[in-house]
């Protein structure tokens, strides 16, 4: 499929796009070997499972785990692609390694530059463990097609996927399955695929990860009260059934601390910020009114059950003029 335009009426039928797609790189890679860089989004992993499907155990995934995942990410990557789908997945714990090259870094734009770099790094030398794969599989769609053609636009935030691999990495090809599709599209293949409704629909997580969403220096402390409340935002929007009135929430780690007050005694502890937009494109966003109740529940829950934090606060904010992502 090498076509970059395609007809934005066409009526796409999901099954006979996965059957060709199959043929397409059963054709393409013959008996030779392909590597995946899965980061555990829809993107990666619908293109992982297509590209399984056509070739089998002749794909590697390869998943890095730099540290900056949410709470459980790895556990819940794992078990669906090695335990359901029982796909060579390797995962290379590189958290270490990352927390040292962002120690006492605090500007957004060199922490992205950073996570970014060291990803192509840890890949590289993952590809050189698998040096006779001679196909790159990439979770490119539609939209980052579109959008990487329009040079006009002033860089506002330097967006990292893996999208610098196939440069760095000596690849005969990169495949890219989903070039063509739009994200609903990638959706209904993924669930065509049988990859579960959960994954399927999972919402969109930054490349750098928790990196842009703890403010200020990260360290081991800082990423796992994120990752804690993070997680409990995560548990009563699902308990609320709105994931499906919210595009996306998550929680940052403020770099303030303030005074509170527990058990008669004072306290000096970070703030953490929920966020929570609904948007059709992400270029803009409307903060989503959520119920007082709710976000009650929540900010308790957080200063109850995550250590050090005392104060929670609610981004009123749309896009423009913050941005989503606070960093
Ligand atoms: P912003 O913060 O720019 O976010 O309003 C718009 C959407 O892009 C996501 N985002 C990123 N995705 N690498 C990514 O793959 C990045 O560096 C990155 N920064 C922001 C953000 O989560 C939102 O969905």
């Amino acid at each position: 499929m090498k076509n970059d335009v395609r007809n934005a009426t066409a009526n796409l039928n999901i099954d006979d796009y996965i059957n060709e797609q199959i043929t397409h790189i059963k054709q393409t890679v013959g008996n030779k070997k392909v590597l995946c860089a899965m980061s555990g989004g829809v993107d990666s992993s619908v293109s992982a499972v297509l590209t399984h499907k056509a070739v089998g155990k002749q794909l590697t995934c390869i998943f890095v785990d730099h540290g900056l995942m949410r709470k459980n990410e790895r556990d819940e990557v794992e078990a669906v692609f090695k335990g359901e789908f029982d796909m060579n997945l390797i995962c290379v714990n590189a958290a270490d390694r990352f927390l040292k090259k962002l120690e006492g870094v605090t500007q957004p734009e060199r922490k992205r530059k950073i996570i970014g770099e060291e990803f192509i790094r840890v890949f590289e030398e993952q590809a050189k463990v698998y040096g006779d794969a001679e196909y790159l599989v990439q979770g490119t769609i539609y939209p980052d097609i579109i959008e990487s053609g329009s040079g006009e636009s002033s860089v506002i935030k330097s967006h990292h996927n893996v999208g610098g691999l196939p440069d760095l990495v000596n690849f005969k090809e990169i495949i890219e399955p989903l070039r063509l599709l739009y994200k609903d599209e990638v959706r209904k293949v993924g669930l065509a695929l049988g990859i579960p409704e959960k994954l399927v629909n999972r919402q969109p997580f930054p490349g750098p990860g928790l990196g842009i969403r703890v403010i200020g220096e990260i360290t081991k402390q800082k990423l796992d009260i994120l990752k804690d409340a993070d997680y409990i935002i995560r548990e009563e929007i699902s308990n609320a059934q709105l994931e499906c009135n919210v595009s996306q929430y998550f929680a940052v780690l403020t770099d303030l601390k303030s005074v509170g007050v527990s058990d008669s005694n004072r306290t000096y502890d970070y703030t953490i910020a929920l966020r929570a937009v609904s948007t059709d494109d992400f270029m803009t966003a409307r903060w989503v009114r959520l119920p007082y109740e709710l976000l009650e529940h929540i900010s308790n829950r957080i200063t109850t059950e995550v250590p050090n934090v005392n104060r929670v606060v609610y981004d009123i904010t749309n896009k423009p003029p913050a941005t989503i992502e606070w960093e």
